[in-house]
C-alpha cells in the first residue's frame, strides 16, 4: 500500500533558488538561511520518499488570467522548468508519475474535489525552489513529483478549510493505491510577506511563530483562519500559507516534528520550513 509518511512545509522565495544556482549559500546574507536547511537535507537523504505530491502556486508561468484553475493536478511524465523571464533555472527536469496522478485525479474528483487535469505544465519557483531546498543540486531529482497547483494569485483563492479537506482526500486516495510507496506531501509558500502596495515588506514574526507552533498540534484551528485574517496578519502573499494545510491534512492526526527553521529576511519574505513524520 502507498502511504503518506512525510510532510514538508516551506517558503518558495525565488531568490533562494537564485542563491543556490549561483553558489551563494555561504555568503553572509544567505548563510544563516542555508544553515537551517542543512538539517532538512540530511533528513531527506535518510527519508527518501518515492513520490512527492507538491502543493504550490503557479506565479503566472503556466497559467495566466485567461485560465485560473483553483486546484490543478499535473499528470504528465515530465514537467519542464518554466522560464520566469530570465531563462529556465539550470536544474534537472521534474519527472512525474502519471499512473498515480491519474488515480489521484479520479479519486479526488469522485470525492467531490473538482480538480483541473493538466498534461502540459511548466513548473516555476513555487515548485522548484522547495525541491532545491531539500534536495540541493542533484544530477537528477531522486524522486517522482506530482505537482498540485493552487490558485492563490487571483481572488478568490480556496479557503484554508478547503485546502485542509483536500489534504485529507489526498491521504485517502494515496492509501487506496496498491503499491508499496512512501509518499511525502509538500505545502509551499509563505510565511508572512507582502510584495506590493502600502504594506510592501510586511513581516509578522509573532504570527509566523504561532503558525509553526500550531501546525502540528492544532491544524483544525488553523483551518478556520479566514482569508481576511491571513491578509491582515501574514500580508497579501502570506495567503500562500493555505497550501501548508494541504500538507497537514494529508498527514496522520498525530505527527512528530523533525525539523524547523525560520529566518528573516529572504528577499522581502519571512522564510519558514517545518518537517513532520506521521504514521
Ligand atoms: C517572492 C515571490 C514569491 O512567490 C514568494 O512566495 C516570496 C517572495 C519574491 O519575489 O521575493
Ligand atoms: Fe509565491
Amino acid at each position: 500500500m502507498a502511504e503518506v509518511k512525510f510532510g514538508v512545509a516551506t517558503s518558495h522565495v525565488p531568490a533562494i533558488g537564485v542563491a543556490i544556482d549561483n553558489g551563494k549559500e555561504d555568503e553572509p546574507y544567505w548563510a544563516p538561511l542555508f544553515e537551517g536547511y542543512e538539517g532538512a537535507r540530511k533528513w531527506m537523504a535518510d527519508a527518501r520518499p518515492d513520490v512527492v505530491i507538491l502543493a504550490y502556486n503557479d506565479h503566472a508561468s503556466a497559467f495566466d488570467l485567461s485560465l485560473i484553475p483553483t486546484f490543478a493536478i499535473g499528470v504528465a511524465d515530465e514537467f519542464p522548468i518554466a522560464d520566469e523571464g530570465y531563462g529556465p533555472r539550470d536544474i534537472p527536469p521534474v519527472f512525474g508519475y502519471p499512473e498515480l496522478a491519474w488515480h489521484l485525479a479520479e479519486s479526488l474528483i469522485l470525492d467531490e474535489f473538482d480538480m483541473t487535469i493538466v498534461t502540459d505544465l511548466p513548473v516555476d519557483h513555487g515548485l522548484t525552489v522547495p525541491m532545491s531546498i531539500v534536495y540541493g543540486k542533484p544530477e537528477t531529482w531522486p524522486v517522482r513529483v506530482i505537482p498540485l497547483a493552487v490558485n492563490v494569485i487571483q481572488y478568490p483563492p480556496p479557503t484554508a478549510r478547503r485546502c485542509y479537506d483536500l489534504g485529507r482526500a489526498i491521504r485517502r486516495a494515496v492509501h487506496q493505491w496498491d503499491e508499496d510507496l512512501t509518499v511525502a506531501v509538500f505545502g509551499t509558500g509563505g510565511m508572512s510577506h507582502q510584495l506590493q502596495g502600502e504594506r510592501a515588506g510586511w513581516v509578522n514574526t509573532p504570527f509566523d511563530t504561532s503558525y509553526l507552533n500550531r501546525l502540528g498540534s492544532e491544524p483544525e484551528a488553523l483551518a478556520e483562519v479566514t482569508h481576511t485574517e491571513l491578509l491582515k496578519e501574514a500580508g497579501s502573499e502570506g495567503i500562500e500559507l493555505v497550501m501548508w494545510l494541504i500538507m497537514r491534512g494529508a498527514m496522520s492526526r498525530e505527527v512528530r516534528e523533525v525539523h524547523r527553521h525560520y529566518h528573516v529576511p529572504a528577499s522581502n519574505t519571512a522564510a519558514g520550513l517545518i518537517i513532520f513524520e506521521g504514521t
